[in-house]
């Protein structure tokens, strides 16, 4: 599945050769005027934002627009990781400079992302026709407690699994998670039917792909900024939750062991230690991309273009998401909600244990900190990705869904 599925109109070659030749000319102008243009300016950074328009546009018509911001990203991802993040921090997405989400214009014609996500699911969860469902991908840190609230609150408690959104079929302790994410789509499909919960989340497992529930699953998902999330993600397992409270290790130590340990312990053969998953480097690409069997994506170990073809796996994959929302932004999210019929779309902010805290990244890691937006480069071009996308999905036109099915 490509990002280009169905958009790209196809080119009678054969009745008229000389019309075919003549067009191929033009478009091959207008993609290097194009790159002059737009892709060059961006790269230099001479351009820190892409071009808005003030009010949102019409679906674009050129195709040369198709995928010019996605190659840039790609071409970033393949630089050495001191370079692509400084290629980042320029902004060549415009995601660094919004001040508010909801205000964002969605430009006339460079659009990151081009495929729709599948209406039917969506249509199905606002209309409640039977077996459709909201598949979570819960990101640790990064505000998933507060999603499964949020989606109680819209599609009422006795609709979602009791534990924090997890079905409990199977858990190895009664009543607690009994990781969806390692399930056959037969079994989860059977699951929704029998219990008719909404909501289901998977936590510990990577993405499974869910392919052949398209129609059935809509799928949500929250990021944040890879380092905060590590460095939270320290302060509640390595700190909060550790048994050694009195003598924690540091950030640097803790996240380090976690990251050599997801390594070394593949997540399919130990399943059980999720913990070094969660604190391990790229752990969104991980996430999104080394599920559905795509064991290799597991550790690439030094091999770049392992962890660039793990990268478009994951970008593919969110592509088809519903919502994939920046965990700051997600007040602005409201109009994607609303495609499901949910109305209180407020977010909540609520968290398991302890206090809400915005972690200090910085702060906490001190002259580390570069080093771990190094070592997290892949997730920093997906975090790119991610929030433009999420802006795309807000303020660019979508059909409506008024229709029940
Ligand atoms: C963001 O913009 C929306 C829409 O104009 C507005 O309702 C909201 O109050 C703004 N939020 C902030 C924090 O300024
Ligand atoms: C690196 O990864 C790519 C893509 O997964 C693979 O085709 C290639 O064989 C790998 N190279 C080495 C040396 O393992």
């Amino acid at each position: 599945m490509g990002s280009d599925d169905g958009k790209k109109r196809r080119v009678e070659l054969s009745l008229y050769p000389w019309v075919s030749a003549a067009v191929v000319v033009v478009v091959l102008l207008a993609l290097v005027q194009y790159r002059k243009r737009v892709v060059e300016p961006i790269r230099r950074g001479d351009v820190t934002a892409p071009r808005t328009s003030s009010k949102p546009a019409p679906e674009p018509s050129k195709p040369a627009s198709e995928g010019a911001l996605k190659a840039l990203l790609l071409e970033i991802a393949a630089m050495p990781a001191r370079e692509a993040l400084a290629a980042l921090d320029r902004d060549p997405l415009g995601v660094e400079a919004v001040q508010n989400a909801s205000e964002w214009a969605c430009p006339t014609r460079e659009r990151l992302v081009a495929r729709v996500p599948n209406v039917d699911a969506e249509r199905g969860l606002r209309f409640r026709r039977e077996g459709a469902f909201l598949w979570f991908e819960h990101l640790s840190k990064a505000g998933g407690t507060s999603f499964c609230a949020f989606a109680r609150k819209n599609v009422g408690a006795r609709r979602t699994p009791p534990y924090y959104c997890m079905p409990s079929d199977g858990a190895k302790i009664a009543g607690t998670d009994g990781r969806v994410g390692r399930w056959k789509s037969a079994q989860l499909r059977e699951y929704v039917r029998r219990t008719k919960h909404a909501i289901v989340a998977n936590e510990w497992d990577a993405f499974p792909g869910l392919d052949d529930l398209r129609d059935d699953a809509v799928l949500a998902t929250v990021v944040r900024d890879p380092v905060d999330r590590l460095v939270s993600a320290y302060k509640f397992w390595g700190r909060l939750h550790n048994p050694n409270k009195k003598n924690p290790r540091s950030a640097q130590d803790w996240l380090g062991m976690k990251d050599r340990a997801a390594r070394q312990r593949p997540h399919r053969r130990f399943p059980d230690d999720f913990l070094s998953q969660v604190g391990r480097n790229n752990f969104a690409v991980w996430k999104f991309a080394s599920g559905g069997g795509n064991d290799k994506f597991e550790d690439c170990g030094d091999n770049a273009t392992c962890d660039r073809e793990a990268l478009l796996v994951a970008i593919d994959r969110l592509e088809a998401f519903h919502v994939a929302a920046p965990m700051l932004w997600q007040h602005a999210a409201a109009p994607l909600y609303r495609r499901l019929g949910w109305t209180d779309t407020a977010p909540v902010h609520r968290v398991p244990t302890g206090t809400i805290q915005n972690s200090d990244a910085k702060l906490e890691l001190g002259q580390d900190y570069e080093r771990f937006r190094e070592a997290n480069v892949f997730d920093y071009v997906l975090w790119t990705w991610l929030r433009r996308a999420f802006l795309e999905r807000v303020r660019c036109p979508r059909p409506p869904i008024d229709d029940p099915p």
